[in-house]
C-alpha cells in the first residue's frame, strides 16, 4: 500500500482569490493556470498496520501543528473514500522553497492526492482527482493537468474542478521566476481568501474578470502572448489591489517586486515580449517567449536578481516507482 507521485506547481494566469464556500473550497471565480516544469513536488505515501499514527515529513522536516492537521484531514478523506482504517507515512520533497508564493500547496496537495489514492488502491478519474485535490488546496485542483488549465468554479462540490485548455506542447510560453524572497509568507493564502470581501474593490474585480478570462483563453488558443499577457497583468494588479485594500491590508510585494514590474514594462517598450504576474508572495513570474529569455536574464542580473527559475509548460501529475523511502 505504497505509491509515489510527482506534481508540478502552476502559475495562475487568472487568479483564484476569494471563496464562495470555505469548507468545500469553492471559488468565487474561474481561474486559469499554466503548469510549471521546474517547480515540482514528489510525495510518497504508505498506509500500513506497522504505523500507530500518521507521520509527515516535508523537505526533511517532521511536520507539526496546523500544517500537519491539514494533511491528516486530506488523508482522512482518502481513507473514507477507500474505507481503509490504517495510519500513513508521508514523505514529500519540493525542489523549491515552500510557502513563498510559489504554489507549494498546489503541487503538494496534487501529489498527495494521486499518491494517497493509489496507495489505498483507488484508481480515480482526473475529474475525481481534481475534485478531491481541491478540498486540500484550491489551486491544487489545477495541478492535476499539464499545460494550460481552467478551473471551472461550478456551484457545488461535484461540479467545481479543473480541465485542460491546451496541452503543454501547444504553446511554448515561458515563465521566468525572479525569486526575491524565500521566507514563509506572513499571511497565508487561506487567511487572505477569508478577508477578500472586506475590500471595497472586490466586486469591481469580479466584474472585470469576464473579459480577462476570455482574453486569456483566446491568447492561449491563438498563441497570442500580447492578448494573454495584457489580461494576465490586469488580473494580477486587480488581485493585489484587493489584497492591499482588505482589512487588515495584505502587502505581498517587496520593493524589489515593484522594481521588477517597472523593468518588465521597460523591456516591453524596447520591443520584448514580457509580462509580469505575482501570486501570494513577493516573487515575480515573467511570461515570455523562448527568443527573449536571454535579455530577461540579463535585465534581472543587472538589478541584482540571481535566483531565477526557468519554466516551460509542464505535463500533468504522474506516478513514479522511485519512492522517497
Ligand atoms: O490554493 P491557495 O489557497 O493556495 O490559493 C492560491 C491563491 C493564488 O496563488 C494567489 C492564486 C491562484 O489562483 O493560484
Amino acid at each position: 500500500m505504497k505509491a509515489t507521485a510527482v506534481a508540478h506547481s502552476n502559475i495562475a494566469l487568472i487568479k483564484y482569490w476569494g471563496k464562495l464556500d470555505k469548507r468545500l473550497r469553492l471559488p468565487m471565480n474561474n481561474s486559469i493556470s499554466m503548469a510549471l516544469s521546474d517547480l515540482k513536488t514528489k510525495t510518497t505515501v504508505e498506509f500500513s498496520t506497522g504505523y500507530s499514527k500518521d507521520g509527515i515529513v516535508i523537505d526533511g522536516k517532521k511536520m507539526e501543528g496546523r500544517g500537519k492537521e491539514r494533511i491528516i484531514k486530506h488523508l482522512d478523506r482518502i481513507r473514507n473514500l477507500a474505507n481503509v482504517n490504517l495510519c500513513a507515512k508521508v514523505v514529500s520533497k519540493n525542489n523549491f522553497p515552500a510557502d513563498a508564493g510559489l504554489a507549494s500547496s498546489a503541487s503538494g496537495f496534487a501529489a498527495l492526492t494521486l499518491a494517497g489514492t493509489r496507495a489505498v488502491g483507488l484508481d480515480l478519474s482526473k475529474k475525481e482527482l481534481s475534485i478531491l485535490a481541491r478540498l486540500g488546496s484550491g489551486s491544487a485542483c489545477r495541478s492535476i493537468h499539464g499545460g494550460f488549465v481552467e478551473w471551472k468554479m461550478g456551484s457545488s462540490h461535484k461540479n467545481s474542478y479543473a480541465e485542460q485548455l491546451a496541452p503543454a506542447d501547444y504553446f511554448d510560453l515561458r515563465d521566468i521566476v525572479a525569486i526575491v524572497g524565500k521566507e514563509k509568507k506572513e499571511v497565508s493564502s487561506t487567511a487572505g481568501h477569508a478577508r477578500v470581501e472586506t475590500s471595497p474593490f472586490y466586486q469591481a474585480r469580479l466584474a472585470a474578470l469576464h473579459k480577462d478570462l476570455s482574453d486569456v483563453r483566446t491568447g492561449i488558443k491563438e498563441k497570442d502572448i500580447e492578448k494573454l499577457g495584457n489580461a494576465v497583468e490586469r488580473d494580477c494588479i486587480s488581485m493585489h489591489t484587493t489584497m492591499m485594500t482588505s482589512e487588515p491590508a495584505i502587502f505581498y510585494w517587496s520593493p524589489k517586486t515593484l522594481e521588477i514590474i517597472h523593468k518588465v514594462q521597460e523591456c516591453r517598450e524596447e520591443g520584448l515580449k514580457a509580462y509580469f504576474t505575482i501570486d501570494a508572495g513577493p516573487n515575480v513570474h515573467i511570461l515570455t517567449l523562448p527568443q527573449n529569455i536571454k535579455e530577461i536574464r540579463e535585465m534581472l542580473k543587472e538589478i541584482g536578481v540571481e535566483d531565477i527559475i526557468y519554466n516551460k509548460p509542464a505535463g500533468g501529475f504522474r506516478i513514479t516507482k522511485n519512492h522517497l523511502f
